[in-house]
């Protein structure tokens, strides 16, 4: 597991463009993981501007999504099939039929059963993960084990209490999520985590803290992925104690 520091957020979103970038040059096929949250909206823009410019073309991809709310159709605004929509797929050419996401509408289940079907058979070339405040990626959120497949989760309290930023006041926050498993992460070839800001700080901390591999630090199953880097700004950096 690698830690990349650059200046800002923006920096951060322009490395993880640029690694994308390339693996989609490299392979126009690819499997792409993407992920949703405040930390990502840079990124979709930098994809939809080097795709207007020509500099990326999405056309052979696929993409599939770490994970979904339960109960929220994709034309809910806060589902998290309405932000890829919104940021990415509606204003770029990758193609409808590549893209797999959850249905939050669906049976739970059943859609995680699709979706471990799916990831059965097709290994994510690269992986674009988040983090949780305590340290989930995903909807994998703290707990005794780790679950390897596509599963339906409980989410955290703290979870339900930071995506409430997105809902408007009295609206209910989902209390459940869909999410890729371990197993998941850890087969994809490359992964890549990003992180701003300095409510992330303790669990970027606690990641490269120790050597331990701990499900209460969901994060930590990094250390596992071939090739994982963890890109941070630098007021992370500096709240975390990490040095470049
Ligand atoms: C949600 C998502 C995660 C995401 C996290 C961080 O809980 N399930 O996949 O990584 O939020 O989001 P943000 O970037 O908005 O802090």
């Amino acid at each position: 597991m690698r830690l990349v520091v650059e200046k800002d957020a923006a920096a951060c979103s322009r490395f993880v463009a640029d690694a994308f970038e390339r693996v989609i040059k490299e392979k126009p096929t690819a499997l792409l993981g993407l992920a949703t949250g405040g930390s990502v909206t840079d990124l979709y823009r930098m994809f939809r501007e080097d795709y207007s410019a020509g500099r990326v073309d999405f056309s052979e991809v696929s993409t599939v999504n770490l994970d979904e709310y339960v109960g929220l159709p994709g034309d809910h605004k806060q589902s998290f099939a309405w932000f890829m929509e919104e940021h990415l797929f509606s204003k770029t050419n990758i193609p409808r039929k590549n893209v797999h996401l959850y249905d939050g509408s669906g049976d739970a289940e059943l859609e995680t059963a699709k979706m471990k079907a799916f990831l059965d058979e097709n290994v994510i070339d690269i992986l674009l993960l988040g983090i949780g405040n305590n340290g989930h990626i995903g909807f994998n959120e703290p707990d005794a084990v780790f679950t390897c497949a596509p599963h339906a989760v409980e989410l955290a309290e703290e979870t339900i209490a930071a995506n409430a930023r997105f809902f408007s006041p009295g609206e209910e926050v989902p209390k459940y999520g869909m999410t890729i498993g371990m197993r998941d992460v850890v087969r994809a070839k490359k992964v890549i985590l990003v992180a701003f800001g300095a409510a992330k700080a303790a669990a970027i901390a606690a990641l490269f803290g120790d050597d331990l591999v701990d499900p209460q630090l969901p994060c930590s199953t990094l250390k596992l992925a071939a090739d994982a880097v963890v890109v941070v700004d630098e007021a992370l950096a500096a709240s975390a104690n990490l040095s470049r």
